[in-house]
């Protein structure tokens, strides 16, 4: 057990422990501006005990924004919101990485500058509703992006990664999972694209690997994670050969050098954590239904190298201390994960007042 209390280094840090809060969307950001709410530097301060913090999913642009109530990192606003939560943090000796998240098709005109019609791979409309401001609505028909366009939607993430240096990030996470647009690139089922972006395994890698190129560009590999969650089957992706797909892109970022692959858990009867493990070479994180007992095996077996946490961080943000004591831990509330104020967000019990 106690070597989920141990340091480990993670790019060009020494975290103080292995235990990594799992970027969350909790839907408090400001609507119309996407800078983060004052209560956020609450919330993260409070969690600053973890090894690491990977922040909520925050779009890079604003076509990248597919949730109400989510921040942003493209403006002077969003930028200084953000830096009053990095200051937080790290007064408590915390780490924390921003989570670029560009949510693709998986968005809705309603979160669109102007209305405008969300922008995907290839025009294919995901089945299943969005949340809007007024409610649950169906997904609608993307526009394909043009090759150019790429190239500015990956200069996005540059910009993106500039502006979260500025912020005082310690580094930034890539979000490549739960269907969102680098997965959107990467899975057969949503990219029919016929340029260099489309077709074979390595054309539809090439969108990450060109971010990740444009992340890396601006803080260096050392500060730049990748999370992944093959075949997690949400907001309705999927891939013709998954493994091979996933074995290519893994055998791909271990040329990078990068901080950390996070790898999450899903619903496949495949094990891809513990499969993918060795073609990396770097600092591994796994997350997803993990336990205390279960999140120490793995690290004292060397599959993971730290450990990921998302709704029993939530719920705990004293989590290390109350791993340490074995504590009883507090239930998640699953109402309050994405509505507004301070409930269910920083008036959890610590272990402290509990006693
Ligand atoms: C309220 C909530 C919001 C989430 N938002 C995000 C997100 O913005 N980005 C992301 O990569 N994963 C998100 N996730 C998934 C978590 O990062 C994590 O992978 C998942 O909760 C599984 O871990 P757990 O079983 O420890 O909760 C979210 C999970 C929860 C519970």
């Amino acid at each position: 057990m106690d070597t989920l209390f141990s340091t480990i280094p993670i790019g060009r840090y020494t975290l103080r422990n292995r235990l990594v809060m799992a970027p969350m969307t909790r839907s408090r950001a400001d609507d119309a501006t996407g800078v983060p709410s004052a209560l956020a530097a609450t919330y993260y301060r409070q969690c600053a005990n973890a090894g690491l913090i990977i922040t909520e999913g925050t779009y890079p642009s604003p076509t990248g924004k597919g949730y109400v109530r989510t921040p942003g990192i493209h403006s002077q606003a969003q930028i200084e919101g953000w830096r009053t939560i990095t200051n937080a943090v790290h007064a408590e000796g915390g780490r924390i990485f921003l989570q670029l998240m560009h949510t693709g098709r998986i968005s809705h005109p309603s979160l669109q500058p102007d209305g405008a019609i969300p922008v995907a791979p290839s025009a294919v409309q995901p089945a299943g509703k969005v949340y809007t401001a007024t409610g649950p609505q169906d997904f609608v028909m993307p526009r394909a992006l043009t090759t150019d366009e790429v190239s500015d939607v990956v200069n996005e993430y540059r910009l993106a990664t500039h502006n979260a240096l500025k912020a005082g990030f310690d580094g930034v996470e890539l979000h490549a999972a739960s269907g969102y647009l680098p997965e959107q690139f990467l899975s057969s089922s949503t990219n029919q694209r016929t340029d260099r972006y489309g077709g074979s395994r390595a054309n539809r890698a090439r969108f990450i690997l060109d971010v990740l190129e444009a992340m890396t560009a601006e803080a260096g590999s050392d500060r730049v994670g990748i999370k992944i969650a093959p075949e997690m089957g949400f907001n309705d992706i999927s891939d013709a050969t998954p493994q091979e797909t996933y074995r290519y892109l893994v055998e791909q970022l271990a040329t990078l050098k990068l901080a950390y692959l996070h790898v999450a858990r899903t619903k496949s009867e495949f094990d891809y954590r513990a499969w993918l493990r060795p073609l990396f070479h770097g600092p591994y994180l796994q997350g997803g239904g993990l336990t205390r007992e279960s999140a120490a095996a793995l690290v004292e077996q060397g599959q993971a190298d730290a450990v990921v946490f998302g709704s029993l961080y939530l719920a705990n943000p004293d989590l290390v201390q109350r791993f340490r004591a074995n504590a009883t831990l507090n239930a998640p509330d699953r109402d309050t994960f994405y509505t507004p104020g301070p409930h269910g967000y920083i008036d959890y019990p610590t272990l402290e007042a509990a006693v």
